[in-house]
This record gives structure tokens, sequence and C-alpha cells, in this order.
């Protein structure tokens, strides 16, 4: 039997090679891949982000792409949706994602967390888990440390079993234990320090037999690497000498959220990150999102995440090219495999050529390769080197893979790159039927009476977007308002996301927050009866929290006050009054939005279509399109809400919440950063929703949309993306 033989490093002017069989390590300069140290270009592709259709598709693109390494997280409230409970089938059917990257021949780095950020719903963590009693997120707390590691030893024994790690004949090289923990030591001082040592060491004796990364985190414990994530990681150190210069997020654009602008990022720009990157003898790049994919179902996180998640990648939304970002990397990243030998046999000598240029060679008796760098933002410039004359547009680098010839320069597009502007192209609108939810209101008996305002998560424990919060107020004949026509005014304040306030059963107005600020507060004069009023609070969450110190503890819906303000009596404080509760709306609980509840209630046919009304549901039914084009839904007439096709959720939309205002998150970082917005302002911040086509079948396909706000249907039309 063969068994991996302990490497032994050569001096660094010689090239990497042993007898080893299967086995991952590392040096200083690189991972050292069955004794091989090796330039790792990889991409982030989040599995449940597409459906398995999608998966070979977008995997052999980023194959063809240059790319060696497939990243992704795991996502623990998608494995895990009550405790003890997993699943791992379709979109989160991990193995196959893994296996498939496999036959591809591609390596895998996968980010176990268990926490992940990523704007996902809670930052990758099951709602249940913040009911363990005595839990505390990400610090030194029993009940948390031993949840994370049960759900890492889940998936490390699972990937054992399948053999799917690297020593065992398996593509995965790499696992990410947690994830960005610097802010969190930094705000919570010494516990969470000694969370992040412990979480390190729990994961290097799982032994897997591969290296354990963390990324920005400055104090991973050995053997664990601590890699870095940013615009630009050129001057990034890792904490050891021994240890290799690794970037785990290297971000290709950024994400949407609904408010804000789309965010993108050059082409010229991204590549000339990644070149600066490893010419200053970074080895292993990922780019995230190489495919960012859509937010299905309630996975956004947040607060106000859109549902696509496009993130301007090489591969958009729809798993097609984005170019010519896409051929604009795939030339970079074959110079540097050019360079790739030269590059790992050797420490780079640097020279200048200029006041802000410079040379990085790297030499040896394998090979030469240089990377000529001008840093200057305005100026192109000419410069010498060797026995040649090179361009330096601005803010480029050339990569010279035998040091002499230029195979590329980051800053210029190939005549040859294609320049594709995809289009999204009708394809019809549809013919809808529709029903009005009930405006609950009031102490039914299907309702929770509760004394006070809750807040939303522990009411919902998030099964809904949706809570109600309901209560009467009696109006005396002899209020003065009531002759003097001065309407009293209701205040509703929330932590968030958005409210619909009903009164008497009729929508009077809605507030919502926004990415940066959450918290809302409605306030408007209100029409009273004498008698007995109802007051209808229809809060809805729109993604938890990813992100942040005990984001755990981030509050959600209508905690108050609540007042009127204009009675006799002055003002009426309502917020520690009985409130009555109940979760989700009414259609919810007749499952409308599935093929079989869909029949449960009555539509109205479509000449009495309901529009513009709150709480509407839509359903249709139709064919798939002819052709093989990625399908999308044009939402421009609707407001806000969700859509469901055959049972599936496409996510959450919100076409009526524009690009607003001056952007912090359209920047795409360093030099070019802007504070103005750049894209689609005044415009939706999502406007078309993906429709995956493997959730189609021919014929009678049912799409049932939830409208909170009001929309016209007969405005949504089916598009095809090419
Ligand atoms: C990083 C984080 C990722 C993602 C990214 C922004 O800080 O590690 O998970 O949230 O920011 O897209």
């Amino acid at each position: 039997m063969l068994r991996p033989l302990l490497l032994v490093l050569l001096c660094s002017s010689t090239i990497w090679v042993s007898s080893v069989t299967a086995a991952v390590t590392y040096d200083s300069k690189a991972i050292v891949v069955n004794g091989k140290r090796r330039i790792l270009l990889s991409g982030s592709i989040h599995y449940p982000r597409s459906t398995p259709e999608m998966w070979p598709d977008l995997i052999q693109k980023a194959k063809d792409g240059g790319l060696d390494v497939i990243q992704t997280y795991v996502f623990w409230n998608g494995h895990e949706p009550s405790p003890g409970q997993y699943y791992f089938e379709d979109r989160y059917d991990l193995v196959k994602f893994v296996k498939l990257v496999q036959q591809a021949g591609l390596y895998v780095n996968l980010r176990i967390g268990p926490y992940v950020c990523a704007e996902w719903n809670f930052g990758g963590f099951p709602v249940w888990l913040k009911y363990v009693p005595g839990i505390s997120f990400r610090t030194d707390n029993g009940p948390f440390k031993a949840a994370m590691q049960k759900f890492t030893e889940k998936i490390v024994n699972m990937m054992k079993q399948e053999k799917l790690f690297e020593p065992q004949g398996g593509p995965i090289i790499l696992s990410q234990i947690e994830n960005e923990l610097d802010p969190v030591e930094y705000d919570i001082g010494a516990p969470a320090k000694a969370y992040g040592q412990w979480a390190g060491k729990m994961a290097v004796a799982l032994n897997t037999g591969v290296p354990w990364i963390m990324c920005k985190q400055e104090d991973a414990p050995d053997p664990v690497i601590n890699t870095c994530n940013a615009f630009y990681c050129e001057n990034f150190r890792p904490n050891k000498s021994y240890k290799p210069k690794m970037w785990t997020e290297a971000w290709s654009g950024w994400f949407t959220a609904f408010g804000s602008p789309v965010p993108y990022r050059p082409a010229e720009d991204l590549a000339f990150g990644i070149a600066r990157f490893i010419q200053n003898g970074g080895s292993y790049a990922n780019y995230y999102m190489y495919h960012g994919g859509t937010n299905f179902g309630r996975t956004a996180g947040g607060p106000f995440v859109a549902t696509s998640y496009d993130y301007d990648a090489p591969l958009d939304e729809y798993g097609l090219t984005n170019e010519p970002k896409y051929s604009h990397l795939k030339q970079m990243h074959k110079a540097i495999k050019q360079s790739e030998t030269a590059l790992v046999s050797a420490d780079a000598t640097v020279r200048s050529l200029g006041k802000n240029q410079e040379a990085h060679v790297y030499s040896s008796k394998w090979g030469c390769a240089a990377f000529l760098a001008n840093y200057d933002v305005n100026y192109a410039v000419k410069v010498k080197f060797g026995n040649g004359q090179y361009d330096l547009p601005a803010w480029s680098i050339s990569i010279l893979p035998d040091c002499k010839t230029e195979v590329y320069n980051t800053a210029k597009l190939q005549v040859s790159a294609p320049r594709v502007h995809r289009k999204m192209t009708s394809v019809g609108g549809f013919t809808w039927n529709s029903y009005i939810d009930e405006v609950t209101s009031g102490f039914a008996s299907d309702t929770t009476t509760l004394n006070g305002l809750w807040e939303q998560l522990y009411v919902t424990k998030d099964s809904s977007d949706y809570l109600w919060y309901m209560t009467d107020i009696k109006i005396g004949s002899n209020e003065a308002f009531l002759k003097n026509g001065n309407d009293p005014v209701l205040t509703v304040q929330s932590a968030g996301h958005f409210v619909n306030v009903f009164v008497n059963g009729k929508l009077i107005g809605s507030a919502y927050g926004n990415k940066d600020d959450p918290k809302l507060t409605f306030s408007q004069s209100v029409k009273l009866n004498i008698g007995v009023n109802k007051i209808a609070l229809l809060s809805a969450s729109v993604g938890l929290a990813n992100v942040g110190a005990h984001f755990e503890n981030y509050n959600v819906g209508v905690l108050g006050p609540v007042t009127l303000k204009g009675l006799n009596q002055g003002t009426v404080d309502m917020t520690k009054w009985k409130w009555s509760y109940k979760v989700g709306v009414q259609g919810e609980k007749l499952q409308l939005n599935t093929i079989t509840g869909s029949s449960s209630v009555e539509w109205s046919d479509s000449k009495m279509l309901a529009k513009k009304q709150p709480l509407s549901w839509y359903k249709t039914t139709f064919n798939t399109p002819e052709g093989n084009e990625p399908l999308a839904l044009d939402m421009i007439s609707m407001g806000k809400g969700q859509v469901w096709i055959n049972g599936q959720s496409i996510g959450r939309y919100w076409p009526a919440y524009k690009a607003e205002g001056n952007c912090g998150t359209c920047y795409y970082g360093g030099y070019f950063s802007e504070k103005k917005c750049l894209s689609n302002c005044g415009q939706p911040s999502q406007r078309w929703y993906h429709v995956p086509r493997s959730w189609l079948k021919a014929g009678g396909n049912l799409m049932v949309v939830f409208e909170e706000w009001g929309g016209d249907p007969t405005g949504i039309s089916m598009v095809k993306r090419g």
C-alpha cells in the first residue's frame, strides 16, 4: 500500500516535486497538492443559489474560464431546518455538488463555517439555534460551541464517508472553519478570541488530511492558515512566515439590496487586483462570487438583501458569461498559468521602473516570469525592461511568462473579447385570477393575546415573513376631533423591516427601513369611528441580519411605541396594551402558493381582477416558452411580495423599491471608489426575477403571486435572457 510520504521542502530556487501520493500540505509559497506547489485560481459558486440542473454548466464554464478550484460555503440552516432533521436534497445536495466539481477535474475549497455571513438569512445559522437555552453566538459559550461542533463534524464525516477529501481521492483540498471573526473579536474581546482559538483547534482535530483556513482572522492558531478578504489584498501577510499568502474573497462586484443601486466592478480593476496579488507572492485567489446566483425562497439575508445575488460576477445570475469580465479574466488566468512554474520556484526580485512603476521578476533555473506594474491611476507610461519596451496603461499590470513577451495586460481588453450586452426580451404576459386575503383584525379565536408588543422573531420563529399585531381602540362620541375634523395621528415605531398599517380593515399606509437602517416610523392621521376601531399592523421581515457582533439579538417587528395623538385625553400610548398576534397571512395557512392548496379558495375571474389592492393573491397557468434561454419574470408593475411557480419559491420581489440617493454600495474599492450613484439610479433595485427552467414543465405551470402592497399583475411578463 502506498502511504503519503512526508514532504521535504527544497530550497526556494528549486522546483517543488516529490514522490508523494495523495496529500495536501503547504509551505510559505503555496498550497502543495501531491507534492507540487500550486498557483490556484478559484471561484465561489454557492450550490443553493442555483439548481442542480445548472451546476454542471456553471462548473464547466468555471473550468473553461481557467479556474482550478470551486469554493462554496455550507449552508447550515438549509441542511438542518429543525434540530436533528437534516436535509441534503435538491439544491442542498452538497455531496452531489462536490462530486460534480470532481468530475469536471476541479478542486473544492469547502467553507464549512458554519457561520457563513454571505448575505444569507441569519448568516447561515438556523433560527432555532437562537432559542437554545443559554446560547450566545460566536463566542466562548458552551451551548454554541457544542452546536457548531456537532454540525461541523456532521459535514466532515459526510465528506469523509463519501471519500471527498483529497487524500482519499476526492476533490476537497481546503476547508474553512468560522468566517471573518476579526471584527467580532474586536467588539467582544477575550471570550470571542478564546472561541476563535477553540474553533481552529477543534477543526484541526477532525483530521481531514487537508489544510484548514480561517479568513480575516489574524490570530488563527497553527497550523490553520489565515487568509484575506477584500477588494485588494496585495499587502496581506499571513500570521506566520511559513504560511502561504491566500485570498479567499476577491470581490468581483458586490451584492444588491432593495433600495440600493446595482453595484459593479470593472473587469480591468478586478484583473489588476488579482494580478497584483499574484505578483506580490499570492498563490491562491478566489473570486467572490464567480457565479452569485439567486436567493430563492426566503434565503436572502440582510435585512433588505435582494433576491438577485448576481454580484456582477464573471457568470451572471442566470449562468451566462458576463462579458467582457469573463473572457478578460480567462485570458489572465492563462497568462498566470504560463507563469506558474516560475512563480512557485522562486521569490520575486523587485525592481523600480519609474516613480510609480515596478517589475517583479521570478527567476530560477526552472524559468522566468515577470510582472510589470504601473500603479499610477491617471497616466500611461512606457517602461524599459530587459531589452524591450512596454506600454503600461494607467493602473495596470503586464504579465510576461517568459520575462520577455507580454501576453496580457490587465487594462487592455483584447479586441477579440466578446462585449455582449445581454437583454431581457418579453415573451408575453399572463391571464390572472385574484383572491383578496383577509385583513385579520381584533382578538379572534385563531389569534394569540399577549400583553404589550413582542419581538417578531420570538413569535414567528421565522416561519413566515409576516406577523399581525392587532388591537382595538374605543372612541367616544364626545371626542373633539369628531367635530373639529383634526383627525388623530397614529404613530408606529418598528425595529423593521416593513409595515402595512390597517385601520378598520383598510390599508392607510406603509413604512419601511433600508439596508443601513432597518428601523422605521409610520406616522399619519387616521379617520376613526365612534365605537371600537380595529388597528392591525402587518409587520414583514425582509431577510434576517447575517453580520455584526451578536446579530442574533437584532430585533425585528413592532416594538413601539405605538401612540395615538389628538384625543381629548392627550396622547394615548398603546404600547403596553393587550395585542393579539397572528403568524403569517391567511393565504399562507391555506397554502395558496401550492398546487393543491391553490384551489382551496374561490378566485375571482380575470374580468373581476383585483388591482392595486393590498394582500392580494394572483394565480395563473402558463406554458413554458420554447428554447433554452434562461427565463425571468418582469415584475415592474408590482409592489412588494413573493412569487411561486409550481410550488417553488422564486423569492421576494420588490420592484417598487428604487435605487436611491448617493450610494455606499456601488463602489468597487480602492482608487476607483465613487460616492455617487453610478447605476440604475431611480430605477428598481431589482426588476427581473430568475425562473429556473428546471422548475417548469411543458404546459400547465402554476404561478402564484402574493402582493402585500398593491400592484397590477397584468403588467407582469415572462422574459428570456440572452
Ligand atoms: C464578506 C463575507 C462574505 C460576504 C461578503 C459580502 O465579508 O465573508 O460572506 O458577506 O463579505 O458579500
